[in-house]
């Protein structure tokens, strides 16, 4: 059995006083719930006052991005001895925003989940389609290029930290959802891409997060199909009660 993920995407959002006042509101809302683990990724600038709030409870700590180096000439980027240092433990890579609007192409993904992992951070690695290739059908090609991109030079033992996240571009901060049916289907291509690169053990144990539009109301449908390993929330993560409503689906 994959124990499912409820990971915060919070995305550019909360000062670290907001995000101490989330915690005080969101902690009593989820106290011993262990069906599920809990990841909240807030900005970097508040990774340390999300850090110091969960102390002890069972909600992890992630931020959204890392670059591939140390350290060195690469302005405006975090490296993973950062993150480590802070005591951050997870990282989303590859995000549509961050494909989309900061040139993020799948070698720089690639470069960054292998940096993630060889770090000893757990990845969330991101992967979807935008509309277009959708409407053309192309929806397995591109999620298979963006795999195998993706897990391109890692070893299986590397990638045990590794989680994947199909989001439909189209879905995200939309409203619209896939339905439980179509991102069924969509994991299903990914495991068997993971399958191909890691082989079955590895894919059968991989945990693959369905992130779009997931509220409150759609959570239970959504994580009730068995391809479905937990959930990429964005949106519906800024608030305390309407993420810990996601968490208890
Ligand atoms: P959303 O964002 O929940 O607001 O659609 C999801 C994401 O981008 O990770």
């Amino acid at each position: 059995m994959r124990k499912k993920l409820i990971a915060a995407n919070w995305k550019m959002n909360k000062t670290p006083d907001e995000t101490r006042a989330f915690f005080r509101e969101f902690l009593p809302l989820v106290a011993g719930h262990t069906r599920d683990e809990i990841v909240v990724c807030p900005p970097y600038t508040s990774a340390a006052a999300a850090l110091e709030a969960a102390i002890g409870s069972s909600v992890a700590i992630g931020v959204q991005n890392v670059h591939w180096k140390a350290d060195g000439a690469f302005t405006g980027e975090i490296s993973a001895p950062m993150l480590l240092s802070l005591g951050v433990t997870h990282v989303i890579v590859g995000h549509s925003e961050r494909r989309q609007y900061f040139g993020e192409t799948d070698d720089t993904v690639n470069l960054r989940l292998k940096t993630a992992l060889e770090a000893g951070l757990t990845a969330i690695c991101c992967v979807g389609e935008v509309l277009e290739e959708r409407e053309a059908g192309l929806t397995d090609d591109v999620l298979r290029r963006q795999c195998v991109r993706a897990f391109h030079a890692i070893s299986a033992k590397k990638a045990a930290k590794m989680t994947v996240a199909y989001e439909p571009v189209w879905a995200i901060g939309t409203g619209k959802t896939a339905t439980p049916e179509l991102a069924a289907a969509a994991h299903a291509v990914i495991r068997r891409e993971a399958a191909e690169v890691f082989g079955e053990e590895f894919a059968a144990g991989l945990r693959i997060l369905y992130g779009g539009s997931v509220k409150p109301d759609n959570a239970s449908t959504l994580m009730a199909q068995e391809e479905i390993d937990g959930a990429l929330v964005g949106g519906a993560s800024l608030d305390a009660k309407s993420l810990a409503g996601i968490v208890k689906y």
